[in-house]
């Protein structure tokens, strides 16, 4: 299996999660993309979906399959989503895409956070994929300099706006040895509107796809 393949099976293995009559958050990603062309086949039975991206939506629309606004979605029961690292925990780095600050949100409003992922996003510290972070333009320099007091070493992604019209810091460097302390400090900068660590409130299940077939953890 290559690593598509993984991320298939782990899309596949989340369909379980889905039951009739469910308003599904919907992720962004390569994976979340593999789950929403299996979810169309299942479409019927849905109430709707609320997306993370505008390319989620636009993916879920070509589909046929009905695209809800989160303000009247109320609750959801289920999100689920890719994530760009994982530890065991279930602590998650997201935003490889740009849409972490959407994606937070809607898995903030839903009760069962499923992840989906190949295995070789499970790492035992999390950091080595450079953190995104979420910023209003005129506060990028001053963000900047606040990152690398706390060691990181941020740069601009170039050329990338975000679905919110702000831009993205990806920070290397970054030992994140407890994620929810430092979810919190980095929050806290003001300009930032949010950090791609998901661990305040981290995932529930993580579905991993593998060479040997599809395993799953909870926190
Ligand atoms: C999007 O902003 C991200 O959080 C994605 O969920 C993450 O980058 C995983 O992407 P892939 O499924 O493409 O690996």
């Amino acid at each position: 299996m290559n690593q598509d393949e993984m991320k298939r099976a782990a899309a596949e293995a989340a369909l379980e999660y889905v039951e009739p009559g469910m308003i599904v958050g919907i992720g962004t990603g390569s994976t979340a993309n593999h789950f929403i062309d299996l979810l169309a086949g299942m479409k019927g039975k849905l109430e709707g979906t609320v997306a993370s991206s505008v390319a989620s939506e636009e993916r879920l629309r070509s589909h046929g399959i009905d695209v809800l606004d989160f303000n009247s979605a109320g609750q959801l029961q289920l999100y689920v989503d890719g994530a760009d690292e994982s530890t065991k925990h279930l602590h998650l780095i997201k935003g490889g895409g740009g849409a972490l600050t959407r994606e937070k949100i809607v898995a903030g409003g839903s009760d069962k956070f499923v992840c989906i992922a190949d295995d070789t996003k499970l790492v035992d510290i999390l950091g080595e994929f450079p953190l995104p972070v979420e910023v209003i333009p005129m506060a990028r320099s001053m963000v900047a300099r606040q990152l690398v007091k706390l060691g990181g070493t941020p740069e601009l992604r170039n050329g990338f706006t975000t679905d919110n019209g702000n831009l993205i810091l990806d920070v290397k460097n970054m030992d994140i040895l407890n994620p929810v302390e430092m979810e919190q400090e980095i929050n806290k900068i003001p300009g930032v509107v949010t950090v791609g660590i998901f661990a305040i409130r981290p995932a529930d299940v993580l579905i991993l796809g593998s060479e040997n077939g599809v395993r799953t953890l909870t926190a």
